[in-house]
């Protein structure tokens, strides 16, 4: 009561009305704060772009999700880890609510990875935390990443997508070993750190 009264800082203003020219002022300092936001948060796009190599994945290639588990690619003999005749890995995954198939994947280190995930229902993610993989998994699409791991030991991989009641629960592992201690796989031969 009598203390905003006797506040040296309120000035007596007539009516309550505020002087234009503060009003210009204000105004033009929440546009240049404004402003200055954008640039940081565009500059922070550029850089982790350029630097961490974080960019939309550009492969378009479509699948019938309804027929994924009849044959073909994302047959389920097909899923885990297959090697290729040029040195690297080729690992083939299901998104599905609420797992990835399989859910424990083995890799070599200082290899390249490609992988190549399709969902049977929903629009699930892919993230491998700690490093640049995040994708979406699209039904009707392969969704393809290449990297390569070489610090040895697990990566999570939570679905980061939200698909229904039992996202928070749709985890896998990436399990990275030293070269030596990868099998060799035949051409047929399928890989994966499921337990049996
Ligand atoms: Cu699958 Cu969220």
């Amino acid at each position: 009561m009598a203390e905003t009264e006797t506040n040296p800082l309120r000035r007596p203003l007539p009516d309550g009305i505020v002087p234009e020219g503060e009003v210009t002022r204000t105004e033009n300092r929440w546009i240049a704060i404004v402003l200055g936001m954008l640039g940081v948060m565009m500059a922070v796009i550029v850089v982790t772009g350029v630097t961490n190599a974080l960019h939309p994945p550009s492969n378009v290639e479509i699948i019938d999700p309804t027929t994924l588990h009849l044959g073909g690619e994302f047959a389920e003999s097909n899923l885990g880890t297959a090697a290729e005749p040029d040195g690297s890995v080729t690992v083939r995954l299901i998104a599905e609510q609420y797992n990835f198939v399989p859910e424990c994947v083995r890799v070599p280190a200082d290899t390249p990875v490609k992988f190549r995930l399709s969902s049977a229902d929903v629009i699930h993610g892919f993230l491998l935390v700690g490093t640049n993989v995040n994708t979406m998994v699209v039904p009707g699409f392969v969704a393809e990443v290449r990297t390569s791991f070489n610090a040895l030991g697990d990566y999570r991989m939570p679905c980061h997508e939200f698909c229904g009641v039992g996202h928070q629960g749709m985890w896998a592992h990436v399990n990275v070993v030293p070269k030596g201690r990868f099998p060799h796989l035949s051409t047929t031969e399928r890989t994966s750190c499921v337990q049996q």
